[in-house]
């Protein structure tokens, strides 16, 4: 899978992509990342690559300019895959996109900064909007890590059959069910006795029982038993 990543700030990749499951997955050729830094494509001999808001306020636009000079250099005239802008404005990213999205050989995404995007970019460039949750991050960086780590371990080889992905909180559409490891008794907090059965047929309906109890304690707009009509998807 290709990943390309436009940004002003490449260097904040650098240890998120070096280190761990990602950087295996880079390094066994399993997943390209390239880094392209917006300002490259400013095309004034400043590198100018935002300005004031039209109509006035407060902080700076990023330019249409650079970043469709960026794009079009990187993907060609008509790209045929998705170019993701980061903002807080977008659709809110969950497992079912980080699985459409890990079905793709290649992806786009734009880390914004200051304190918008010029609309000629979401309107006639970005192919779709996501935000990682309801709060402002200074850029739009930390925001496409956390999409691209989510991605790339559902892709095949990516993590090791020791860290399969299918046990994990919402990949069933459930929360993750309790784990316990040795000790069995720790301070004298047991480990539940059905675990220690060697029944996989009970521990595997107590991990199902389980599953549904923690999502509707905690997450019950993610509860199976809530009408679809209410679930936001
Ligand atoms: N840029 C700034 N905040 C963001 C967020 N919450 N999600 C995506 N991009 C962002």
């Amino acid at each position: 899978m290709i990943i390309e990543i436009f940004t002003l700030f490449p260097e904040m990749f650098n240890v998120p992509l070096q280190a761990s499951i990602l950087g295996r997955a880079i390094e066994r050729g399993l997943l390209q990342i390239n880094l392209h830094n917006i300002r490259d494509y400013a095309i004034d001999r400043h590198s100018t690559v935002d300005d004031y808001a039209y109509g006035g306020g407060p902080g700076m636009v990023l330019k249409p300019e650079p970043l469709f000079q960026a794009v079009d250099s990187v993907l060609g005239k008509n790209p045929k895959c998705p170019i993701v802008l980061l903002t807080p404005q977008g659709n809110v990213f969950k497992q079912s996109i980080a699985v459409r999205f890990s079905k793709m050989d290649k992806i786009a995404f734009i880390c914004g900064h200051y304190e918008g995007f010029d609309e000629r970019i979401r309107e006639h460039l970005a192919t779709e909007e996501l935000s990682i949750g309801d709060y402002v991050l200074t850029g739009g960086e930390l925001p496409a890590m956390v999409v691209v780590d989510a991605v790339a371990r559902l892709k095949e080889g990516v993590l090791g059959s020791e860290e399969s992905a299918s046990t994990d909180s919402h990949f069933s559409g459930l929360l993750q069910y309790p784990q316990y490891t040795r000790p069995p008794d720790f301070r004298g907090w047991k480990v539940p006795e059905i675990l220690l059965s060697g029944n996989h047929g009970a521990v595997a309906k107590w991990r199902q029982e389980q599953s549904l109890k923690r999502t509707l304690k905690r997450r019950p707009d993610l509860h199976p038993e809530r009408p679809s009509s209410d679930k936001s998807d």
